[in-house]
């Protein structure tokens, strides 16, 4: 409020000071620019009197111009052309004057006519009745009308007719002919002389009418009524427009003798009138004022009326010589022009803030998201991290730094490598799933597809059994174990990653009828001999000694050439024994699992042993190891070969794919091989070298039978074999170990052949 009055105030002040300042400016320009020469009258009565028109000799540029104003007997005074009775009612400075003209009158009372000419018809010189303003008019019922005169250089003469019956056939405002006729007149006329005659003395309208009027008129002054027809006889001149111009040469003749040049004032230009003589002037535009007199045009202030210019309600205007400009005020922008020229310059600034306000919000937001995204990925790292250490990471840097670098070394996976190699743990990557956890497929960023094992959480006082295991099988470098490529610790969950075999496993191929008719005896010999061989090596041959203690068809895997490949061995070890966990373990091993282990949770090599003997029994039988769709008898495959055996049967159940000629003994020497790996004491049973051996053997005994017996087969054999790389491994086999076993396993081939279909 208190800015408010201040503003007010000081507008006021300003206001003061501007009308001050202005004032001599404001004075001058407000006279009334000059009409007549210094000295000269200017009106008469309410009439102007412009230059050239004057009213003496130094008043009036040429005698044509001259004017007298009378005042003796008329109030108003009334002007008149020269000292005669035609009375100028208006003088234009575009070069029009308005004069009473006459009326030529022919009337008929008592047989008598009485005839009125005009007693005056010619204008000044170089004036010209104008042609366009004014038409020559007959009222009356029985006449009809002349006007003739002069025009520049010849004569003319033209005219009408008005007729009318009776009174009715008249209609108000028109002039057609029917008690009233009109006609233009030509240009440049300069003599009007009038005539108007009755064809019968208005014989049959005398009721009626009985005069007839001739006139030149201002149309525009002029409108036919039936009245007119009597009402006329009282009026004895009508206006008439006169044009006016200076001389009778040309603007350039003129300008050529500045001495009588016309067009004195500053502003002023000279053209040509479009009809009768001489030059007009005129002032320039954006002036006005009388051109003929010096000085006499002015500047139009263009800002003075609303009218006068064409700027929009926010627009300013300024008046200007000649012209004027529409300024935008201080409050507004933009330049000044066209419907919107202005604009109101605080909607910009708002505009301005607001836009400045939106991009601070939004780069508030930015921060704060990035802020946030930042926060979380550290989040992530930590518990990354604490994983890591967790899950002993910190012991297995350790362990391989102390070792000195090579391929074949176990690899720390980052999480989000695996994430990216297995769309994220998407669920069409798993393939395989058990109470050891789950198994993705995946395929590394160098294109290496390695099998990723989830495995059950770890428990943390056997990290370091753990970590050791993961060493321990890292160094294993042989070719029937699956190879431990790395793990990634950075996950409550670690993971394992494991070179990918393409053929799954080879409790798979057994128990799925077709892929087990691929499984011939050799096949299943060979897998059971490198199965007995790697476990050997674990037991043996590796620097630490390795218990496998889950030996099941399960985690015998085959590649595409049917070698076996060992899987889940040692990790299977960090499963810890609660009972929750028990229970899911022995749904995939119960049938396995060895005995005597069982009661003295004693953990040694011979329990290795136990369950290999259930898987030759799963090769030579292939029945799964615990079928609970069996009877009560049947359901343990160990306990029933074991009585099947005791009855002397074992070809009632042995896998009839299997059953072919020549192969019966080796059948029989396996299962009696298995029937040595399940006795209930450990001791009892051999150890895994001595299986492995005894298999190996046994492969060497039927080579050499078989090259002996069925060279003529060599078709058949190819036709039943899956691969013939497959059969190349046989030849390259350890010879020399499987020697002084042969004598072993002649004695065991014993049992009667009895083709059990
Ligand atoms: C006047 O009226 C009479 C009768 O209607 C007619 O015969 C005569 O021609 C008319 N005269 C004129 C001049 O129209
Ligand atoms: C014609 O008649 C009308 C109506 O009476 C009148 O107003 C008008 O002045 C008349 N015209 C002339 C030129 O006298």
């Amino acid at each position: 409020m208190v800015f408010e009055k201040l503003n007010n105030m000081q507008a006021s002040i300003l206001l003061i000071m501007f009308i001050l300042a202005s004032s001599p400016t404001l004075l001058l320009s407000s006279q009334n620019p000059p009409l007549a020469k210094l000295k000269c009258e200017d009106r008469c009565g309410d009439i102007r009197i412009p230059f050239p028109f004057g009213t003496t000799e130094e008043c009036y540029i040429d005698q044509s111009f001259w004017v007298t104003c009378n005042d003796t007997g008329f109030n108003p005074p009334k002007l008149f052309w020269w000292d005669t009775s035609v009375e100028i009612t208006d003088i234009s400075l575009d070069g029009q004057i308005k004069l009473q003209w006459f009326i030529a009158k022919n009337c008929y009372y008592n047989g008598k006519s009485n005839i009125s000419n005009n007693p005056f018809s010619w204008l000044p010189k170089y004036f010209t009745v104008n042609n366009t303003a004014n038409k020559f008019t007959i009222v009356g019922c029985d006449a009809y009308g002349f006007v003739s005169g002069r025009r520049i250089e010849r004569n003319f003469t033209t005219g009408c007719t008005a007729m009318c019956s009776s009174e009715a056939d008249l209609t108000e405002g028109e002039c057609d002919g029917v008690g009233c006729c009109q006609t233009t007149i030509p240009k440049d006329v300069w003599t009007v002389e009038l005539e108007v005659r009755s064809y019968s003395n208005y014989t049959n309208v005398s009721d009626f009418n009985t005069c007839s009027y001739a006139f030149v008129v201002e149309d525009a002054s002029f409108k036919f009524s039936k009245a007119n027809l009597t009402n006329l006889s009282r009026v004895t001149k009508l206006p008439l427009v006169v044009d006016w111009a200076i001389g009778n040469g040309t603007c350039e003749e003129a300008k050529s003798d500045a001495t009588t040049y016309a067009c004195v004032s500053a502003n002023s230009t000279c053209h040509k009138p479009p009809n009768g003589y001489g030059y007009r002037c005129r002032c320039e535009e954006g002036f006005e004022g009388n051109p003929y007199v010096n000085h006499g045009c002015r500047d139009i202030d263009e800002c003075l009326h609303k009218a006068g210019n064409n700027c929009t309600k926010n627009e300013y205007c300024r008046n200007s010589e000649g012209s004027y400009s529409c300024i935008c005020p201080e409050k507004y922008d933009g330049d000044g022009r066209g419907e919107d020229g202005c604009k109101k310059k605080q909607n910009m600034k708002i505009a301005i803030v607001l836009i400045g306000v939106a991009s601070g919000i939004i780069l508030l937001l930015l921060a704060i998201i990035l802020i946030y995204l930042e926060l979380k990925r550290r989040a992530q790292n930590k518990t990354k991290r604490k994983f890591f250490l967790q899950n002993g990471g910190h012991m297995l840097q350790e362990k391989l730094s102390r070792r000195e670098a090579s391929p074949e070394m176990v690899t720390i996976f980052s999480y989000s490598e695996l994430e990216k190699a297995t769309n994220n743990f998407h669920n069409s990557m798993i393939i395989g799933q058990g109470g050891f956890g789950t198994v993705y497929k995946g395929v590394l960023a160098d294109r290496r597809t390695v099998a990723i094992k989830r495995s059950i959480r770890v428990d943390p006082t056997q990290i370091e059994q753990f970590i050791n295991e993961v060493f321990i099988l890292s160094q294993i470098n042989h070719r029937n174990v699956v190879r431990l490529l790395g793990c990634c610790l950075e996950t409550d969950v670690p993971l394992l990653v494991y070179e990918f075999i393409t053929n799954g496993t080879l409790s798979s191929h057994l128990h799925n009828e077709a892929k087990a008719r691929v499984l011939d005896w050799n096949t299943r010999l060979k897998i059971a001999a490198e199965t007995a061989g790697v476990l050997s090596y674990l037991h043996s041959s590796a620097a630490t000694p390795i218990i496998h203690r889950d030996v099941k068809t399960d985690n015998i895997l085959l590649d595409n050439t049917f070698t076996a490949k060992v899987a889940d061995f040692g990790a299977s070890k960090l499963v810890p024994i609660d009972l929750a966990q028990l229970s899911t373990m022995v749904q995939g091993t119960f049938g396995y699992l060895d005995p005597e282990y069982m009661q003295t949770n004693q953990l040694t090599e011979k329990s290795d042993v136990y369950s290999f003997g259930v898987v030759l029994l799963e090769l030579v039988t292939g029945r799964r190891a615990l079928s609970f769709d069996r009877p009560v008898e049947e359901k343990s495959l160990a306990n029933y070969f074991l009585s099947v055996l005791k009855q002397d049967l074992l070809f009632g159940i042995v896998d009839d794919k299997i059953v072919g000629s020549g192969n019966m003994e080796q059948i029989s020497a396996v299962a009696k091989l298995a029937k040595e790996c399940l006795n209930v004491r450990g001791e009892d049973r051999p150890s895994m070298k001595e299986v492995a051996m005894e298999l190996e053997g046994l492969i060497l005994r039927g080579k050499h039978s078989w090259a002996r017996i069925n060279v003529e087969n060599e078709e058949e054999k190819e036709s039943l074999l899956p691969n013939d790389d497959g059969m190349s491994h046989f030849g390259n086999g350890d010879s020399s170990s499987s020697v002084g076993y042969d004598s072993i396993s002649r004695d065991h081939i014993l049992l009667p052949m009895n083709g059990g279909r």
